[in-house]
């Protein structure tokens, strides 16, 4: 299956990167940074001068669309949540590329400190896969102990399928 990833984090060489790294081979994935993007937050007039749509129009080539983000106050990063906010023009302004997204399938990576995320934190994911009707194909979360010098993965909760 045809996949890309999708980073979304404060830094592009981080921990994140690292998870991000470690699958795009084994799921052939191409990654697509966001930091390398202009991406405005979401606005009610819908007037935008940004990468947006090219940015949508990439991820519309792949079968499979993987995001990736750390976990930041138990929710995605802020770069990852401007991005997800925009998703509303596929569902007005852009209604074919939401229509287009429609079945394709969907997965999270993330990591963060705690052994396991809350289940909000996935939740905020999975449910705006299933408004925007795409296969979720569930997360893979790596947990990193700051408390340790160096980082270590110390858990992993792996629901993705191949
Ligand atoms: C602003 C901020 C908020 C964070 N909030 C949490 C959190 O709520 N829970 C947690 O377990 N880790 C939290 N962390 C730790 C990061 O999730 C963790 O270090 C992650 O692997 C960083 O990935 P990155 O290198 O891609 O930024 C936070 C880190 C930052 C910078």
């Amino acid at each position: 299956v045809k996949t890309i990833i999708v980073l979304g984090s404060s830094r592009s060489d981080g921990n994140t990167r690292a998870l991000v790294d470690n699958l795009a081979e084994s799921y052939s994935a191409d990654i697509l940074d966001l930091n390398q993007f202009h991406i405005q937050a979401y606005c009610y007039s819908g007037k935008y001068n940004d990468d947006f749509k090219n940015v949508m129009q990439t991820l519309l080539n792949y079968e499979r669309i993987f995001l990736a983000t750390p976990m930041y106050w138990y929710s995605a990063s802020g770069t990852m949540k401007i991005f997800l906010d925009r998703w509303c023009d596929l569902l007005t302004t852009e209604k074919s590329y939401g229509r287009m997204l429609r079945g394709k399938h969907t997965g999270l990576l993330a990591t963060g400190h705690d052994l396991e995320p809350p289940a909000c934190f996935e939740q905020m994911f999975s449910l705006t896969f299933e408004y925007l009707g795409m296969k979720y194909d569930g997360m893979k979360y790596i947990s990193h102990h700051t408390s340790l010098m160096h980082i270590q993965p110390k858990a992993t909760i792996n629901t993705l399928s191949h």
